[in-house]
């Protein structure tokens, strides 16, 4: 099995992207420990983790905007097995509006979420990703190098996690750790739920964004999680410091 016996942390594993990167890992035998906020959702993931194969993934409640908090996640996993191979930083969010109606509060969660406690959590699990030659998957968005004007604090995080990507890749190559992003167009998750969309216009603008894109179909999570797992692999042992893409061809208009 791909993962046999490697330990993979995956924050955001509650629930989308990352829940389906969890059930996919564990069948290829991966050794879970799992980070999101809301603590059934984690379990019931786990739950089924461990009867889709692989064996009881460690589940970590934790808020990663929280110092602390991501202080514990890489204690506990190393602690519970030993070492790590893996980071997945998958966990996000998103919050509307650009500099005519946004707030700085939404700025603030948006780039403490989905930057600076990637930044935090990195820095901790580097050393043992050196020690096991590991390797980084970051979940990046289409939207990082296509403009757009409806959530702009999302759009500059996600540029952000890019050229991170690619600035840590350099700086951790002659250690052996490989550095990736993979960037997906739309994905049915439950990111969009708290933009304030009634579920009518949810379902407009969802059927609006899969009319736009060349397949005309949404991206599937189980699709994302295949290439996590892709670049997680030693299969892809030559590819550190790249954005790949996976939307559906929207990134070609
Ligand atoms: N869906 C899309 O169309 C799309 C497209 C491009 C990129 N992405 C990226 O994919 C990633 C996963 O999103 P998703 O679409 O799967 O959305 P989702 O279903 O809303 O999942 C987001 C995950 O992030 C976790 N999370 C958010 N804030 C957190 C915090 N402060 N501490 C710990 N965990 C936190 C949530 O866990 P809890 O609720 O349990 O805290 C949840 O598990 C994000 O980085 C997103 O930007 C999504």
């Amino acid at each position: 099995m791909e993962f046999n016996e490697k330990v993979v942390i995956i924050t955001g594993a509650s629930s989308g992207i990352g829940a389906a990167t969890a059930i996919h890992l564990s069948k290829q035998s991966a050794k879970l420990a799992l980070v999101g906020r809301n603590e059934n959702n984690l379990k019931r993931i786990a739950l089924y983790c461990e009867k889709s194969k692989g064996e009881k993934p460690l589940t970590i409640t934790a808020d990663i905007t929280e110092d602390e908090s991501v202080e514990r996640i890489v204690k506990e996993t190393v602690e519970y097995f030993g070492k790590l191979d893996v980071l997945i930083n998958n966990a996000g969010v998103i919050g509307m509006g650009g500099v005519k109606n946004s707030s700085m509060e939404t700025y603030d969660t948006v780039m403490t979420t989905n930057m600076r406690s990637v930044y935090h959590l990195t820095m901790l699990a580097v050393p043992h990703l050196i020690q096991s030659k590991g390797c980084i998957v970051n979940v990046s968005c289409i939207a990082s190098t296509k403009p757009s004007t409806m959530a702009l604090a999302y759009n500059i995080s996600k540029a952000a996690l890019d050229h991170f990507t690619k600035c840590v890749a350099l700086e951790l190559a002659p250690d052996g750790v490989r550095v990736n992003s993979i960037n997906p167009g739309f994905v049915k998750t439950n990111l969009l739920k708290g933009i304030g969309l009634s579920e009518d216009q949810l379902e407009l603008f969802v059927k609006n964004v899969v009319g736009n894109m060349p397949l005309k179909k949404p991206v599937e999570g189980n699709e994302v999680a295949a290439l996590i797992a892709f670049l997680a692999s030693d299969k892809a042992a030559s590819i550190t410091g790249s954005n790949y893409v996976i939307d559906g061809g929207v990134s070609l208009r």
